[in-house]
């Protein structure tokens, strides 16, 4: 009996250590606002304890363009800073912030600082350095910069040891099982870039979930004590890449479902999961977080600030989260959508087109997932509309985000991917050619 009890207890935590993923830890995020690692469910992804001023700084931009070459593959570096290794972290959460953005242009998510080892460890970490969960990766972390890479289904598939070698031109100063990630900001040493690259592939393609899912939601209003049922029962799914219209007649619920999509609203009952996490079970930081993040909005009104020039409205997001510097991003998204040249002017110099293009450059200032567009053509004649909708289905392509347009326009609707009908708050048809 007593042996059975035992064997019970035990036996039981053996099968939940062994479920355990990295998915089941949250962090924060450098802003301190809470980060539930369930985000990256399906992708491939490198945790890496960094340090913030000394050592081998560099290896920022190293990972920065490791990043850029891998994320729209389903990979993506979460940057940890760790509190264990001496002078190597002299800097607050928002030093680092600063330090990794205005320097090192890091656009990897950033994590606020951890304990890596020792006793005050972070459960994340305690996970990944546990010999007997891992007995591959397992043990304590010598020092900064040493990686971790985590399969699509949370479970961790290599480790990397944080030795530079120099010089890094030369492969045969390159050991089995480490990543040399560059010293002073040199090129990126090839036999350490195709060890990633392996391990990489060897983590099989991302589980791409849907950017956003809708389950089953419905949205009442109260209007007069009234309930008005703006959605009933809708389920969707929306990819990355996926240029949406949506169309109904006024009323259906079009602007009900951005606004649920777009996590400014809440449903009633069902789900809304923006990237595998549900909006009603976040709380305020993390919705601003996700919002910040993840979600571009264009409105049919355009909401320019009329005494900032074109290059302030489109940097003004990043400028709200504290990001530094940011023109060089405003001028390339400027470019994107071809108002390259008239970032100094003001909204009224600008024609009705111009002034929705920039509101879509500001829309992708932070690179979102996911694109909203609310009627973003009615305000403009029929030649202008089309401009700006060839230009969303080129940018939904080019950046690989996923865009849904509310609109009544026919237009629209022949160039979309996948035509969704809604009447009375239901999905009444769905066209995928
Ligand atoms: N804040 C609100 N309070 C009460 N009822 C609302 C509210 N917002 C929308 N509704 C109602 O919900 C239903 C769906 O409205 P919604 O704005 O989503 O429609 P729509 O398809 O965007 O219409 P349009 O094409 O005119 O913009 C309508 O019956 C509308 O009156
Ligand atoms: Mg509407």
């Amino acid at each position: 009996m007593m042996k059975a009890v035992i064997c019970l207890l035990f036996c039981a935590a053996a099968v939940m250590a062994a479920d355990k993923t990295a998915y089941d830890f949250t962090l924060n995020s450098i802003d301190g606002q809470p980060a539930p690692l369930a985000a990256y469910k399906g992708k491939v992804v490198l945790f890496v304890n960094v340090a913030s001023r000394c050592g081998f700084t560099p290896q920022y931009t190293a990972l920065e363009s490791t990043y850029e070459k891998y994320k729209s593959g389903g990979f993506v570096i979460v940057g940890i800073p760790a509190n264990n290794f001496g002078a190597q972290e002299p800097g607050s959460n928002q030093e680092i912030k600063t330090f990794c953005s205005s320097k090192y242009h890091v656009t990897f998510p950033m994590m606020a600082k951890v304990s890596v080892k020792g006793e005050d460890i972070t459960p994340l970490y305690q996970f990944l350095t546990d010999k007997a969960m891992n007995p591959q990766t397992g043990g304590e972390i010598q020092w900064n910069f040493t990686k971790f890479l985590i399969g699509p289904d949370g479970h961790v598939i290599a480790r990397f040891e944080p030795e530079v070698r120099w010089p890094p031109s030369n492969p045969e100063r390159n050991t089995p099982g480490s990543i040399c990630l560059p010293v002073n900001g040199r090129e990126n040493h090839a036999g350490c870039d195709r060890q990633l690259q392996l391990a990489i592939d060897a983590a099989g393609p991302p589980i791409l979930m849907p950017i956003l899912s809708l389950q089953d939601v419905s949205k009442d209003y109260l209007t007069d004590g009234q309930p008005v049922h703006a959605l009933s029962g809708l389920s969707l799914n929306i990819e990355r890449g996926e240029f949406v219209a949506l169309v109904g007649r006024s009323g259906c619920g079009k602007s009900t479902l951005l606004n649920l999509a777009g996590a400014m609203d809440f449903p009633t009952s069902g789900k809304v999961l923006l990237d595998g996490v549900s909006t009603s079970s976040l709380n305020d930081g993390s919705l601003t977080l996700l919002r910040r993040e993840k979600i571009g909005f264009i409105f049919q009104s355009f909401q320019l600030l009329h005494t900032l020039t074109v290059f302030e409205n489109v940097e003004l997001p990043l400028l709200l989260a504290g990001k530094h510097n940011p023109r060089e991003a405003a001028r390339e998204r400027l470019a994107w959508v071809e108002l390259d040249g008239l970032g100094d002017r003001y909204p009224h110099q600008l024609s009705g087109g111009q002034m929705q293009r920039v509101a879509i450059a500001r829309a992708l200032i932070h690179s979102p997932s996911i694109l909203l567009a609310d009627e973003p053509t009615g305000n403009l004649d029929t030649t202008t509309g089309n401009v700006i909708l060839e230009l969303l289905r080129r940018l939904t392509r080019e950046q690989n985000t996923a865009t849904i347009v509310a609109t009544h326009s026919l237009e629209a609707a022949s160039l979309a991917n996948t035509l969704m009908r809604l009447r009375d708050g239901k999905i009444e048809e769905v066209i995928r050619p």
